[in-house]
């Protein structure tokens, strides 16, 4: 559900079902004859409505938690929402009747767990009666105690910035103190219901993705389609080795760019490492806050010994995670692939 990415020529879809091609070949919108609602009304007079109303509007799913002296609170929230990028700020509101109320009032700092795709579960013990909502739940102290849940998409570790009445709710705007972002496929709530983000059908129908297994569809699939999604496999594969050596994947495309050609600008490596401007140029800050680049005095960029040692740590782990990744298929193959990538290669560099 990428809308940021929404194409607009499927936007225009959307019009088509509305637009109507007159005689003269010209396309007119049809005067507005708009669909009765299913239910519409007054909130003073139907709450529940209302309510659900409002449960149109799909979002991820959160818990929220805090600890003050050596009480802990953990509730399940769908009303975060980010509010601000400079200062980096975040709201979310907390029930007045929520038995965690006037913990969360008294609370120097909460956390926002932004909760995986597979963490049904958490969500649900969170929202629940239970009394204790910790047992069995792994967790790690963040700031000022507030509990980080294990396993989740994300999470902002916040000093509590301002207090704001809302209704029978309390607005609670947090200040990020800390950031972290796991590759995991997020929760959402959407309806009334617990569901996963999927591509538009629109964008699916853009896709030539056809099954690999059938043999007549193999053939129409074009290479170019083949190696792309042999690279977003491999690459998807190997985040958890990015991971564990504490390293992004543009971070370790920086890496690799300026070990094979040292002294590569920022604008260079963007361009050779298939990188976005604004990505290479936060890699590489990034890296030199790592203590893996240097920069010589003809302002070129270099790695350092540190740089250089996660590179060759990341090459150990690619040998093995290829050996790995191919076992199974016969040598020869792998053989018969490699040189004709080579070829390829070779043939248009
Ligand atoms: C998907 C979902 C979203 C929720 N969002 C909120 C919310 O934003 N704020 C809130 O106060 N309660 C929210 N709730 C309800 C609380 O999680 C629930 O009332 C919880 O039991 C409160 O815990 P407590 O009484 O132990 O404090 C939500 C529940 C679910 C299932």
């Amino acid at each position: 559900m990428e809308l940021g990415r929404f194409p607009r020529k499927n936007q225009a879809r959307v019009s088509d079902l509305l637009a109507r091609t007159e005689g003269n070949g010209e396309t007119t919108v049809p005067p507005a004859t708009p669909s009765l609602p299913f239910r519409e009304g007054d909130p003073a007079q139907d709450a529940r409505a209302f309510r659900h109303c409002l449960g149109q509007y799909a979002t991820g799913v959160t818990v929220i938690t805090a600890q003050v002296d050596n009480d802990k609170a953990g509730v399940t929230a769908n009303s975060f929402s980010s509010l601000s990028l400079d200062p980096p700020l975040i709201l979310w509101s907390i029930s007045r009747k929520s038995r965690s109320f006037a913990l969360f009032e008294r609370a120097s700092h909460f956390a926002v767990n932004i909760l995986a795709a597979d963490q049904i579960e958490l969500s649900q013990g969170f929202s629940g009666a239970e009394t204790d909502k910790f047992a069995g739940v792994a967790w790690q102290p963040g700031l000022g105690g507030a509990p980080l849940l294990d396993d989740v998409v994300a999470s902002f570790e916040c000093s509590t910035e301002a207090l704001h009445d809302g209704g029978d709710h309390l607005i609670m705007i947090g200040r990020v103190r800390r950031f972290a972002q796991h590759e995991r496929a997020a929760l959402l709530f959407a309806q009334g219901r617990y569901a996963v983000a999927e591509d538009h059908p629109d964008l699916k129908r853009d896709r030539v993705a056809p099954a690999l297994d059938d043999p007549a569809g193999a053939q129409e699939i074009p290479l170019m389609n083949l190696l792309f999604r042999a690279h977003n496999l491999t690459s998807g594969h190997f985040q958890q080795h990015r991971e564990a050596q504490g390293l992004t994947r543009a971070q370790v495309r920086v890496l690799i760019g300026l070990y094979e050609v040292p002294g590569l600008d920022q604008e260079q490596l963007a361009a050779r490492m298939y990188l976005g401007r604004r990505d290479a140029e936060d890699a590489v800050e990034e890296l030199f806050e790592l203590g893996c680049l240097l920069r010589t005095s003809d302002g070129s960029l270099r790695l350092s010994p540190a740089g250089a040692a996660r590179r060759e740590a990341l090459i150990a782990r690619a040998a093995q995670f290829e050996a790995d990744f191919l076992s199974g298929i016969p040598k020869e193959q792998i053989e018969c692939g490699r040189s004709f990538l080579k070829q390829l290669i070779q043939n248009r560099q």
